[in-house]
């Protein structure tokens, strides 16, 4: 039987399993080189991603079903047996239809007993709907209520129990944040201050003017950026409105004496520098952009062409720029970006807990350069996106220990941005924000 989107989503899926591919690139370009659009295109990225994101609770279904560890399952069988099962668990495709088109995909590329196998397994899983496989497998509410939730929303663990050290143990907002992570995020643009006004890029791009950002938009749901001429004409940028939120609020603080010189420490590839850029243009300062990738920091000086942005490739843990010499100070800092889980339909997967203890000492390391970097009454904005203690909280109450600066109060800067909690940081939220979970402090040496 000829099936492509269900091909191409299991050709992906392969992509993603054996070489670490984005699924968020590898299946548009699959897409475009067979043809395919329209419907089938939206099904084959509704199959595709959908799988990728439930990894984790259909692997336990499918552990209970199959006759073996499914580690000792071959890599392909096992796509295939994640994609029928995700079709059987989580859409509205007939089981006998999720069944029989995954066999038979099977069965043309690997033969009748592979598709036997296959077929044996699904059966299997279509005898208990979602709900009924998590009441089955998933640890009981009652026990241990993160770890269900975990479960049914497909997270690990880790993730989950971060997001719930975040939300102070509320359970029913966990839920929601978890679920905020398999929606599709619209598509955010900036309208670069001085170069265009929010309403004139909502009217040239049939978009809507952003509930918060002043130069904030939202393209309609399914809209591409990709040939919109404000953005070719360098007017306007593809950029969620959180990240635009956390440069506003640098920008807003209110400072005594000069406000020249501004620094972005970590810059690669350039979307906040592109906006600090177009705001120290409209206020006559100029900006230096650092980064420490050389092909990152090239994407730097294409995002700020045009702009009052000098790029510098150095460590700005080490940067040899003046110290005590920037009003204004970015560290938009390396992390495990869990909190733009919504955007990698395969991030969840692959980020480690074990990954954070480095990132952690590099922020500290990035955050205490900055305070060396700004004057003495300049601010330095903090921020990740990521809402996991460790790099936020943790990294900022130790460096304002180790430092002595002093933590303003963020929530100012973000007027009209409702539940910020008590300060004095902010943390943005997919699910209470539609925005990346993005975390902002504010300090002054
Ligand atoms: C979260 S990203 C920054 C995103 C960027 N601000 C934007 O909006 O496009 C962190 C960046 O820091 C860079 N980086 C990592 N370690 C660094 C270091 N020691 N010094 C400077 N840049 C570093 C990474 O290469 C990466 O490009």
């Amino acid at each position: 039987m000829d099936d492509p989107p269900r091909q191409a989503a299991l050709d992906a899926l392969a992509a993603v399993r054996e070489r670490d591919a984005y699924a968020n690139l590898v299946l548009p370009s699959l897409l475009r080189q067979r043809g395919i659009n329209g419907r089938d295109a939206a099904l084959a990225t509704e199959l595709c991603y959908g799988t990728c994101r439930a990894q984790g609770l259909l692997d336990a279904v499918l552990q209970s079903c199959a006759d073996r560890p499914l580690s000792e399952i071959d890599g392909e069988l096992l796509d295939a047996l994640r994609l029928g099962s995700y079709q059987l668990l989580r859409t509205r495709v007939p089981p006998h239809a999720a069944v029989a088109t995954t066999v038979d995909l099977v069965r043309a590329g690997r033969g009748s007993a592979a598709a036997g196998f296959v077929n044996a397994v699904l059966r299997r899983v279509g005898e208990q709907d979602e709900d009924g496989w998590v009441a089955a497998i998933a640890p009981a509410a009652d026990d241990d209520p993160v770890g269900h939730l975990a479960m049914a929303h497909s997270h690990p663990r880790w993730i989950a129990q971060a997001f719930a050290d975040a939300l102070g143990d509320d359970l029913e907002e966990l839920a929601e944040a978890l679920a905020a992570d398999d929606t599709r995020p619209l598509v955010h643009l900036t309208a670069r201050p001085g170069q265009i006004s929010a309403a004139e890029l909502a009217e040239l791009t049939g978009g809507q003017v952003a509930p918060y950002s002043p130069c904030g938009v939202h393209l309609a749901d399914g809209g591409d950026p990709g040939e919109l001429i404000p953005i070719r004409d360098h007017l306007a940028q593809v950029q969620d409105e959180g990240s635009q939120l956390v440069i506003l609020a640098l920008a807003s603080v209110p400072l005594d004496g000069t406000d020249t010189r501004w620094l972005d420490l970590c810059a690669g590839p350039g979307g906040k520098a592109a906006l600090l850029g177009s705001l120290s243009a409209t206020r006559g300062s100029t900006v230096d952009a650092v980064e420490k990738a050389e092909h990152r920091a090239r994407l730097v000086s294409q995002s700020c062409a045009g702009l009052p942005v000098t790029v510098h490739i150095v460590d700005g843990r080490d940067s040899g720029l003046p110290e005590r010499a920037y009003d204004r100070v970015l560290v938009d800092a390396p992390c495990t970006g869990l909190g733009a889980l919504r955007r990698r339909p395969e991030a969840r997967w692959r980020r480690q807990s074990n990954d954070l203890a480095g990132l952690v000492r590099l922020q500290r390391e990035l955050l205490i350069a900055a305070l060396r970097l700004v004057r003495p009454g300049g601010v330095v904005a903090y921020v990740t996106c990521s809402p996991h203690l460790d790099e936020t909280v943790g990294v900022v109450a130790d460096v304002v220990r180790r430092t002595g600066a002093t933590q303003l109060d963020a929530r100012s800067q973000f007027p009209g941005v409702p539940r910020l909690d008590d300060g004095p940081y902010v943390q943005l939220w997919p699910h209470r924000h539609g925005t990346d979970a993005m975390f902002c402090a504010l300090l002054r040496r």
